[in-house]
């Protein structure tokens, strides 16, 4: 099946992303969110990024102009009436998830795939809401999207080979590497991941290290390329909260979200897009360590 035009719920972090990547690869796409406001601020960022990309010699102007006409936004659920393909990527939530497929089922023509990008939810539970289970999939891009070269796709229960192998070509379309996980909380990536970033708050939380002792540490030590509490900045600490606390329902205490992770987050610190979280940052550059942990700065000895 030939997919064309997707349809993305979600304007955030994600959701753009998605939508630029899509764009500059040739589909039709037209981005969705609840708030006219996230659609503008997407718009303007896709339009930034690929600007940029013009300067530095990796796309033409005509394919930036190109890519941009594909790309429609709407606040209404309208744009999912061509869609082969929905791509949904609100926030992590079942119910709000399982509201956006159910609003769509009646727009949405029979043949329309829909794909959730979710980092933890069950795709089978997701499917068990629509009237198409046969047609509900994982699609998990990584953060930033046009730069990660990994797509994880899920499958439910009920998911059709057809239905793997589309949304498949549209990843390998989109430049990324698909793995294949089973609908598993966490599924690969998360499951191996979480742990190690949830243990990074908790050696803050427990005074054992600073916060950018623990990020150069990781850096230096194991070579990655970020420190873990920068990642967790960049990942949302209300996504990384949400997704552990889907995990330690469904997996047990290994996943439990550390209580520091906790704290910020109903403070309001929520990583890079609110300014603040292990550190702060000013017009998306890191300026240093949140001055609410100083506290943790210093390490007993
Ligand atoms: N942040 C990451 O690094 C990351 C990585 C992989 C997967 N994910 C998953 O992607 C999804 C989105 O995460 P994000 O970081 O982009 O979140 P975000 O908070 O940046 O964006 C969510 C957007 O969804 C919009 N929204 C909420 N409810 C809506 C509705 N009913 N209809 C239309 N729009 C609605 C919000 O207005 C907001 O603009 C989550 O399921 C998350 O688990 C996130």
């Amino acid at each position: 099946m030939a997919i064309q035009n997707i349809f993305v719920v979600g304007a955030g972090l994600m959701g753009s992303g998605i939508a630029q990547n899509a764009i500059t690869c040739g589909y039709n796409v037209v981005l969705n969110d609840q708030r006219q406001e996230a659609l503008d601020r997407a718009r303007a960022g896709i339009e930034k990024a690929l600007n940029r990309d013009v300067e530095k010699g990796r796309m033409t102007a005509e394919d930036r102009d190109a890519s941009l006409a594909r790309l429609t936004t709407d606040v209404t659920m309208e744009g999912g009436r061509n869609a082969d393909l929905v791509i949904e990527a609100i926030f992590e939530n079942l119910e709000a998830k399982q509201a956006v497929f159910s609003a769509l089922e009646d727009i949405c023509p029979e043949h329309t795939i829909f794909a959730s990008n979710t980092s933890s939810i069950s795709l089978t539970a997701l499917a068990a809401a629509t009237k198409r289970p046969t047609r509900v999939v994982g699609m998990h891009f990584f953060s930033p999207v046009p730069r990660m070269r990994l797509c994880e796709v899920i499958f439910g229960l009920l998911t059709t080979q057809d239905v793997l192998d589309a949304v498949k070509e549209v990843g390998e379309k989109m430049g990324k590497t698909l793995i294949q996980a089973d609908d598993k909380p966490g599924f690969i990536v998360n499951r191996a991941l979480l742990p190690m970033l949830n243990e990074a708050c908790v050696i803050v939380g427990s005074y054992i290290g600073s916060v950018e002792d623990v990020d150069n540490g990781m850096r230096l030590g194991c070579n990655h390329p970020m420190g873990p509490l920068e990642l967790a900045d960049m990942i949302g600490l209300d996504i990384l909260l949400n997704v552990m606390t889907v995990m330690d329902q469904e997996i047990g205490a290994k996943y439990h979200p550390s209580l520091l992770l906790r704290k910020l987050v109903v403070s309001g610190f929520l990583g890079r897009k609110s300014g603040a979280g292990f550190y702060t940052y000013e017009n998306g550059k890191k300026v240093g360590v949140n001055p609410v942990l100083a506290h943790f700065q210093s390490v007993a000895r």
